[in-house]
């Protein structure tokens, strides 16, 4: 494929935004929805209304294993206000790659969050199943605020409506990969978020 089309190039080695771009594996995407310069870009953006929201109050910050380890980890480095982590792993059960919403808790938090201002960070809200679990079973445990933020949110693919205070993008209902998003486990360190080719998952 002629590569003079893409939004991309590869900046000097050293510079932070080196590595997978998605000009270097662009015979296994369809198209960039957005590159790495625009998500850093959202992302400030959101950190500000963060630092805005929480002013005064301890936040934590719970990721979701494994795709939005990239979200927290830029997030937070965006944010001026100090913040503490977690993190939980989930698995959902489902026929291929769609979710069922029949979800089991593999890594639970280490933080009692009980009166802790939680803010539930996930890389894509898809069906939502999986967002609205999380957020009954983490709102039992009496935080006293329990907010999500997610990078990206398919509307075209929701199946239950979870109340989502801070999104990145709102996306067709295309499989999208990089910034966290595999298939098969490939393609998260990928620094861009683009569509896959069709030829790589047919
Ligand atoms: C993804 C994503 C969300 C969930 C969204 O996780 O990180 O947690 O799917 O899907 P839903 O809205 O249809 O429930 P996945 O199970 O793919 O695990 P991963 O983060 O390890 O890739």
């Amino acid at each position: 494929m002629d590569n003079s089309g893409w939004r991309i190039r590869r900046p000097a080695r050293g510079c932070r935004l080196s590595g997978v771009r998605a000009a270097d594996i662009s015979e296994d995407l369809s198209h960039v929805l957005y590159t790495a310069e625009e998500l850093s870009t959202r992302l400030a953006a959101i950190a500000a209304d963060i630092d805005r929201d929480y002013a005064g109050k301890d936040l934590l910050l719970v990721g979701v294993l494994n795709g939005a380890i990239m979200v927290v980890s830029d997030l937070s480095r965006a944010m001026t206000k100090h913040c503490t982590m977690d993190w939980m792993a989930i698995s959902s059960y489902g026929s291929g790659t769609k979710s069922s919403g029949v979800v089991r808790i593999l890594k639970d938090l280490t933080t009692d969050i009980t009166g802790k201002h939680v803010l539930i960070i996930e890389d894509i809200v898809d069906t939502g199943l999986t967002l609205s679990y999380l957020v009954h079973n983490l709102a039992s445990r009496e935080p006293a605020s329990l907010q999500v933020m997610t990078m990206f949110r398919k509307p075209d693919a929701a199946t239950t409506v979870v109340e989502v205070a801070y999104v990145g993008f709102d996306i067709p209902n295309e499989f999208v990969v990089g910034y966290g998003l595999d298939y098969a486990g490939r393609y998260r360190n990928l620094a861009d978020v683009a569509t896959l080719a069709p030829h790589i998952y047919s």
